[in-house]
């Protein structure tokens, strides 16, 4: 069986490209662009030596100690955290601004939660010295607010959504919105595996890269190029599609996702699509969405601003749906205690969203040889206050 997408843009069946007419030319363009242009060796030897030298990859795959005796596993960490930009979303967005520009087209619009992506964008836009705007939502503004003035200094224009509840979800549809009323010299960079095809299948392979190099640096350190467990967080499933790119089809592997519970799975007040949601289509792509029974799109909830998306990428709604991997859903006060575990016990402070990932540690069962990789997706300085304001009692 393959996880990956078919040739029509889907997985199982979700997927696809729901699209109104004034996004077809570009969003056609980019399906028969992208894989060529991805391909070429050009493309590779630039991509590759940013990656190299300006994003400082390899990123380390780091065995933790401490952690590893109070799990009774090997757990190592894939250090996304010490990317340029803090965070693994720097991988698909100097890929993406790089795509962009082999396809002439020199305005760049992204969308933020967190302001990672909003912040990697501006940084390869900054690099490539191309004109970037970043819709984000009010709520998201308030509570990255780090990321904002970064965003503002890199010299992109930061673009205050004011529509729904704020967040993430709102900041993609407006960004959708302003890519309708500028389609031909605007290109969407769009954050997460999520989006019409070819956007989920383009920005695994963009962050494909960690897999990639899990496979040599693992042979390194434990003789076998691959894990027993692989664990990440997922919000749209960028940093978990890179993480089990190249394990997808291998069985010998578990994969473990954590979701965003947010108050509960019961609370109302969650971001756990894959175990609350239901078929739909949301931000041109059909996937696992939290709606109601008339398919009102609902609020997602978490204290990550990341991971706060009523929606999940096709890839892993359908390695979901088909028992491939198995997800837990971490609750706000799950995930600051364990981000505050991995700062005591590793030196580590993880972003909120990572945190989610360190919390599912606690909820699965290993042996004492298995090896178990668990991405490290950001680094939690944009979380300090959050952090502080929750404490370590929690
Ligand atoms: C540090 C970090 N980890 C994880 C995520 C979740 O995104 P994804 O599921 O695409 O990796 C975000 C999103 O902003 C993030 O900033």
């Amino acid at each position: 069986m393959t996880y990956f997408v078919d040739d029509k843009g889907f997985y199982g069946e979700f997927g696809g490209a729901y699209i109104p007419e004034i996004l077809h030319k570009c969003v056609h363009d980019l399906q028969d662009a992208y894989l060529p242009i991805m391909e070429s060796d050009d493309f590779k030897r630039e991509y590759h030596s940013l990656l190299q030298d300006y994003v400082g990859r390899p990123s380390p795959l780091y065995y933790a100690k401490r952690m590893s005796e109070k799990y009774g596993c090997r757990l190592y960490l894939k250090r996304e955290d010490l990317n340029h930009t803090g965070a693994h979303k720097i991988n698909n967005a100097i890929g993406q601004a790089l795509l962009a520009r082999r396809m002439g087209k020199t305005h760049i619009i992204a969308e933020t939660g967190a302001g990672q992506h909003g912040v990697a964008t501006a940084t390869a836009c900054a690099l490539l010295g191309m004109d970037c705007k970043v819709f984000m939502g009010k709520t998201d503004i308030e509570r990255q607010h780090t990321n904002v003035e970064r965003m503002r200094m890199l010299g992109a224009e930061v673009c205050p959504v004011t529509t729904g509840n704020m967040t993430l979800s709102d900041a993609c549809s407006e960004a959708i919105r302003y890519w309708c009323c500028h389609p031909s010299d605007t290109f969407y960079v769009v954050g997460s595996t999520m989006g019409p095809h070819p956007y989920p299948d383009l920005v695994a392979r963009m962050q494909s890269i960690i897999s990639e190099e899990l496979k040599w640096q693992l042979r390194e350190k434990t003789g076998r190029d691959y894990p027993d467990c692989l664990i990440a967080c997922i919000g749209g499933g960028s940093n978990a599609a890179g993480t089990i790119y190249h394990y997808a089809d291998n069985e010998h592997v578990r994969i473990i996702l954590a979701e965003a519970g947010g108050s509960g799975i019961d609370s109302g007040r969650t971001a756990a699509t894959l175990h609350c949601g239901s078929v739909g289509i949301l931000h041109g792509s059909r996937m696992l969405v939290m709606q109601d029974e008339d398919g009102q799109i609902e609020e997602a909830y978490s204290i990550s601003a990341g991971l706060d998306y009523p929606g999940v990428g096709p890839m892993h709604c359908n390695m979901v749906t088909k028992g491939r991997s198995k997800v837990f859903a971490i609750n706000d006060d799950e995930a600051i205690r364990a981000g505050y575990e991995l700062t005591r016990l590793e030196g580590i402070i993880p972003a909120i969203e990572s945190a989610h990932a360190v919390a599912a540690l606690s909820k699965v069962k290993f042996n004492a040889d298995d090896v178990v990789v668990l991405t490290v997706s950001g680094r939690g300085d944009k979380d300090i206050e959050t952090y502080l304001k929750y404490g370590d009692d929690i």
